[in-house]
């Protein structure tokens, strides 16, 4: 049973391992988290293993949806480092399990980073979205208001695609 999201506070060993499986049905299933769909398991692991030493080092934080001890749904929150940008911060690979997807897990996700990001006084969120999927749509819906379109900036597989940028700003 998938349990409400949450913040992870302490990365165990297995997390990487969990984060690499679910990112990998995401990305099998046509996810857009930073790959192609055939790209190499091996590759979206080390990714993996990069992005949760990130959350070691302190340079983002993970919210996570379980199923006992696997991860089913995921986002990062990137804060920014710079005097100049330590107001904002990025959300990066949302991703929910595709078994679980279009059930309200997303959003559910989504609500819980924006609440956090509100509740450490930043005052606005980031993002970019790929091109040619529902994505631009569904955040659209979710309150964010796009800001900015870079054309053909995303190369997936054969294909060129636009990346979508949004922002949230937070009261
Ligand atoms: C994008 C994603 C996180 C959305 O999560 P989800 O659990 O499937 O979506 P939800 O069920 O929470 O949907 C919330 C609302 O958005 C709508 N929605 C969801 N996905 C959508 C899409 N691709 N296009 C348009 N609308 C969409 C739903 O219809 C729903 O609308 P409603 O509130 O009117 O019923 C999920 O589909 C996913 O993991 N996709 C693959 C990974 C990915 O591409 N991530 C994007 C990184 S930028």
């Amino acid at each position: 049973m998938t349990s409400a999201p949450r913040l992870v506070t302490e990365v165990g060993p297995h997390t990487a391992i969990s984060l690499g499986t679910l990112w990998t049905a995401v990305t099998r299933a046509g996810g857009a988290v930073g790959f192609a769909a055939d790209a190499p398991e091996q590759d979206i692991r080390e990714a993996a293993e990069q992005a949760i030493e990130d959350v070691r080092a302190g340079g983002a934080q993970l919210f996570v949806l379980e199923d006992g001890d696997e991860l089913v749904g995921a986002v990062f929150l990137r804060r920014g480092a710079k005097a100049t940008t330590r107001h904002r911060a990025d959300v990066v690979r949302l991703m929910v399990h595709p078994d679980l997807q279009g059930r309200g897990w997303g959003k559910a996700l989504l609500d819980a980073v924006v609440a956090h990001a509100t509740a450490i006084g930043l005052e606005q969120l980031l993002l970019s979205a790929r091109g040619g999927t529902g994505l631009p749509d569904f955040y659209t819906k979710q309150g964010w208001t796009q800001v900015g379109l870079f054309p053909d900036a995303l190369r997936i597989g054969d294909e060129l695609r636009d990346e979508h940028w949004f922002q949230l700003r937070l009261s």
